[in-house]
């Protein structure tokens, strides 16, 4: 198949390129798929989008007629216009799953990081600074940690967590029967937001769980708490956020995902002035970490997305169907 990859970054292009061996002609193309970009997929049977770029309604129609296939190099699906799609006859396919490690680990890193004010000593030591003043942490053994979300990522960080001897409470529209033998107790998310010193989130977003963690949320929780997001952005309610940073509700903030992230993730901005009021609150305080949507970045869950893709575009040309189709919540 011919197929035009946007969004597309050196270190995958390697990844794609050896995964795919020739089989498809991978045209890759550095710009977001949009509106705007959208005609440099004439030619090509299929797409390959990455999480930031914009596959909605006006975007897809672009594409066809001769787009027939959507291929996500993500896990998440929040941002397709899935009626769309079927109305225009696109299949689409994605990557359900490629290192649910990576993911949990860098929450787990980020958990680490801000108790333990590892950026903050970072930086001091760099400028001669041996002071410890401002950077107690606290033990992780014997604290509770709420997961809200216990699929394949949730359920590896709640093993991590446990292996650290938290008690770890979790919150899920179903139980976990691994997570529940290895001792995770199942609750209310009232009870979760009411015992948790961290929560960390591990949902997909959903109109269901958009802000799920807003200003009525955060009242429900310990002050000091520490709110950890490796999902998707829109799960919380920056503004309402930033406002429990300034109370001292939310005691750490560690996210690796941002709701306005696609104006600015996976770019090198620096020289510009950051136009993102918001995002720039954010980074003024010192009890805040984030990294700009990298948790899935290892060499093992780059390779796994790459063969999938490539097997998932691979299997779509052979039979017109694929394992790892998207289907439209009916
Ligand atoms: P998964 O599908 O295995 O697990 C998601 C879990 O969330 C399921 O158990 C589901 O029942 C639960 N859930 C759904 N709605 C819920 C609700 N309203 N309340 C509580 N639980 C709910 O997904 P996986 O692979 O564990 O990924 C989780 C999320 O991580 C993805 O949706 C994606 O947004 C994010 N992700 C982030 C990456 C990054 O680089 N930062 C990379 C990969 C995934």
């Amino acid at each position: 198949m011919k197929v035009a990859v946007f969004s597309s970054k050196p270190y995958e292009e390697a990844s794609l390129a050896a995964a795919n061996g020739g089989r498809h002609e991978l045209t890759f193309l550095e710009a977001h798929l949009n509106a705007r970009t959208a005609p440099l997929a004439a030619g090509h049977d299929a797409v390959c989008a990455f999480v930031n770029d914009n596959l909605s309604a006006p975007v897809l129609e672009g594409l066809v007629p001769g787009v027939k296939l959507l291929a996500l190099r993500s896990a998440g699906f929040n941002h397709v216009d899935l009626a769309a799609a079927e109305r225009l006859g696109l299949a689409v396919v994605r990557v359900p799953a490629y290192s649910p490690y990576a993911v949990a680990e860098h929450a787990v890193a980020l958990v680490l990081a801000l108790n333990r004010n590892i950026h903050r000593a970072h930086n001091r030591i760099r400028e001669g600074n041996f002071a410890l003043e401002g950077l107690m942490g606290f033990d992780l053994h014997g604290r509770t940690v709420g997961v809200i979300g216990t699929g394949k990522i949730g359920a590896v960080f709640a093993g991590i967590m446990r292996g650290f001897g938290c008690k770890v409470l979790a919150h899920d529209l179903a139980v976990n029967p691994e997570c529940e033998a290895a001792g995770v107790q199942y609750v209310k998310l009232a009870q979760l937001f009411a015992e948790s010193d961290i929560v960390s989130l591990h949902c997909p977003l959903t109109p269901m769980t958009r802000h799920l963690i807003d200003d009525a949320a955060l009242s429900r929780m310990k002050t000091g708490v520490m709110l950890i997001n490796t999902s998707r952005g829109a799960l919380i309610d920056t503004r309402a956020v930033i406002a429990g940073l300034k109370s001292g509700r939310v005691g750490y903030l560690g996210l690796d995902v941002y709701e306005e992230e696609a104006e600015l993730f996976f770019e090198d901005l620096s020289g510009q002035v950051l136009q993102d009021d918001i995002f720039a609150r954010l980074t003024t305080f010192p009890n805040v970490l984030i990294t700009g949507h990298q948790a899935f970045f290892t060499h093992e869950a780059v390779k796994n997305i790459a063969e999938t893709t490539i097997g998932n575009i691979t299997e779509f040309e052979a039979t017109g169907q694929c394992a790892n189709v998207v289907k439209l919540p009916r």
